[in-house]
């Protein structure tokens, strides 16, 4: 490259900033039984080290012909299932419906630290979809309201007008939540754990659902 030409685009990634030094360390012999509660445990130590959107995780739905698409979602509780919530007519609840085997993936990269999950998601009771809707910001909840997630605008003037009435709903009946406001549930199925260290080696461990409880399994990087 000569001095008055711009940086490549390569030579840009190869200044990208690697992990820490003082990533976790993890044992994958030394973990319990059940991959839901060391995924709370990893959880834990992202909330508390200061990750920034730790609960922020990419949910991938495909259709029944094979088309693929993911997005970022908020993850919402953790029981013997991963919560999250959304609209059942966006395009991802539509999907869900012919096809609900989904993989979730979360990254924390100021830990170095990697979950793979696949699973089936099914819809959560109408209570908890409720209380999810209403728990959120009241704009949050407007523009829920006002127009179907995902549809185009065609109209700016009829989206203020929209999303104005909306918000005088919510100031009216604070309880109000719409039909298709749903909390969905991911029952894990497999469970892949991946820790960088601070070598070039990395170790994962991957857990899958068997008859009688879990196995786990340590897979080359
Ligand atoms: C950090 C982050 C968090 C998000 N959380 C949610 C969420 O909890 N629920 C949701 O419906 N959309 C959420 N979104 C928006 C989705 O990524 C997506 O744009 C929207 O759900 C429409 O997806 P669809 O067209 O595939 O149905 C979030 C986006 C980001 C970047």
């Amino acid at each position: 490259m000569t001095s008055n030409e711009s940086p490549s685009i390569r030579d840009v990634l190869r200044k990208a900033k690697v992990f820490p030094p003082d990533i976790p360390a993890f044992d994958p012999d030394d973990t319990p039984e059940a991959p839901l509660e060391l995924f709370t445990a990893w959880l834990t130590t992202a909330v508390e080290g200061g990750v920034v959107q730790p609960h922020a995780m990419t949910l991938s739905t495909a259709s029944p012909g094979g088309d693929v698409t993911a997005r970022t979602l908020l993850l919402k509780d953790v029981d013997d299932a991963l919560w999250f919530a959304t609209s059942s007519l966006s395009p991802k609840g539509r999907q869900l419906n012919r096809n609900p085997r989904v993989a979730l993936t979360l990254y924390w990269r100021e830990q170095g630290r990697q979950v793979r999950i696949l699973g089936e998601a099914s819809r959560g009771p109408r209570d908890v979809s409720a209380r999810d809707f209403t728990a959120r910001h009241p704009d949050s909840r407007a523009v829920a309201i006002a127009l179907r997630q995902s549809a185009p605008i065609e109209s700016e003037q009829d989206a203020t007008v929209r999303f104005a009435e909306a918000k005088e709903r919510i100031a009216e009946d604070d309880s109000f939540a719409p039909d298709d406001w749903t909390a969905y549930r991911v029952a894990p199925t497999s469970v892949e754990f991946w820790q960088a260290t601070t070598g070039r080696d990395q170790v994962r461990l991957r857990y899958d659902r068997a008859p009688d409880g879990w196995t786990r399994t340590r897979l080359w990087p």
